[in-house]
């Protein structure tokens, strides 16, 4: 990674604060910086700031001839390895998509024959309008890789997706992008996420709270470190995770016969909320009957995907479960940890409000004994669940 070099635009957004942070953690990362302030970033950060953060000039302008005398716009472009907008405001993808050049930013992501990586940051209702979205869709067609933004409280004082990522998770895209050689490049790895319908008949089904966020986040954070990553995800309506490969399944058979085709896999994560049974589903819309007596379900069991592999030949070197429990946590998850032939499991306690919410407490059970990782984000509880599964498989 030494010696890579980044072009950053900084766009005008509130998050362009942000892209100070990220210029001070892709240097720490041993790449070079230069940067491009547009004229809406100039309203939030200073060409001083980023000069001095980067050890580079900063260009702002298309028209500044001492810049177009000792290095043409053309060649600014290219001497990146990687070109990344932080932050991709709504107007900079609309021009980018429609392929207008009327400052140096925009002509330089037209001129440019490298990748190029955007992180959008703006107003959720930006966001989500069509007009961006056609516009992403574009892009994405393009070539270009368009990060999801974060979901959380806006500077605006909305709530919802439109918030930039956070640098960190940026700089592990960047690293991405450049085909960095992360701890875990050449490992493929597994994971389940998200709940299971079993169906009961054509309309109905038994589902669970789990919203697959924590499994989705570990998928990114895997990606994020260099492994080719399997998805195996249970109905869902999250975006796929950058870099990683999504199986989507509904039932619990289904996600069974999913993992068992993805085999063979240097580790898997099964973090879905898989059911423990189902019913046989009638073909037909079960009707009220006259009489008023409810209908009868028989339940069968499931297969248990964690079991069956950390019992089958084909499992994979560390295999780690989740255990979702409302008391005895660490005493369930201990036995559970034997009982599946499980390396680790992860134990949260979800007699709060854990499923769906953002925040995640575990308990990592391993044969060392228990640690512990109070009230963390999902994100990052997902990348240092990512770390610590690229020390296991390196040692
Ligand atoms: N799991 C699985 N297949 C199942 C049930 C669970 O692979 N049919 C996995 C989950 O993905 C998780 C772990 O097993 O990694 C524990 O899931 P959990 O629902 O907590 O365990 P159960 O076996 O259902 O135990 P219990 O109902 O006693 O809590």
């Amino acid at each position: 990674m030494n010696g890579r070099k980044i072009l950053l635009i900084v766009g005008g957004g509130i998050a362009a604060y942000k892209a100070c942070e990220l210029v001070r953690l892709i240097r720490k990362a041993g790449l070079s910086v230069r940067c491009v302030l547009t004229a809406g970033g100039q309203q939030f950060v200073t060409p001083m700031t980023l000069a001095a953060l980067s050890e580079q000039p900063v260009h702002t302008s298309l028209w500044d001839l001492k810049d177009e005398a000792e290095m043409g716009h053309i060649q600014l472009s290219r001497q990146a390895d990687l070109v990344v907008i932080v932050p991709a405001t709504a107007d900079l993808l609309a021009r980018m998509a429609a392929g207008i050049a009327d400052d140096l930013a925009t002509t330089l992501l037209l001129a440019t024959d490298k990748p190029v990586l955007a992180a959008p940051a703006m107003n959720v209702r930006m966001w989500g309008h069509a007009a961006t979205q056609r516009n992403v869709a574009q892009l994405r067609a393009d070539g270009v890789t368009v990060l999801e933004p974060d979901e959380g409280a806006m500077a605006c004082g909305e709530y919802g997706p439109g918030r930039l990522p956070d640098p960190e998770i940026i700089l592990a895209a960047i690293q991405r992008a450049l085909g960095a050689a992360g701890p875990l490049a050449g490992r493929h790895i597994l994971v389940t996420a998200g709940p299971t319908h079993e169906p009961i008949d054509p309309v109905r089904y038994i589902a669970n709270r789990s919203s697959g966020k924590q499994g989705f986040a570990i998928a990114g954070a895997l990606a994020a470190l260099g492994a080719r990553v399997t998805l195996i995800a249970g109905p869902v309506t999250l975006p796929t995770p950058a870099g990683v490969n999504r199986v989507d399944v509904e039932t619990a058979r289904e996600m069974a016969a999913a993992v068992d085709a993805a085999l063979p896999a240097d580790a898997a994560v099964m973090v879905a909320a898989v059911a423990d049974w189902h019913v046989a589903a009638a073909g037909q819309k079960i009707k009220k009957q006259a009489d008023g007596a409810p209908p009868s379900l028989a339940f069968t069991e499931n297969p248990d995907i964690l079991a069956t592999l950390g019992h089958s030949a084909r499992r994979p070197g560390l295999l780690i479960g989740f255990a979702a429990e409302t008391q005895d946590v660490i005493a369930h998850a201990t036995a559970k940890r034997t009982r599946k032939g499980a390396d680790w499991i992860v134990a949260n306690d979800v007699s709060g409000d854990v499923m769906g919410g953002a925040n995640n407490s575990v308990h990592i059970v391993s044969a060392d004994g228990v640690e512990s990782w109070p009230d963390l984000p999902k994100d990052v509880v997902a990348t240092r669940l990512a770390d610590r599964i690229a020390a296991a498989l390196a040692g």
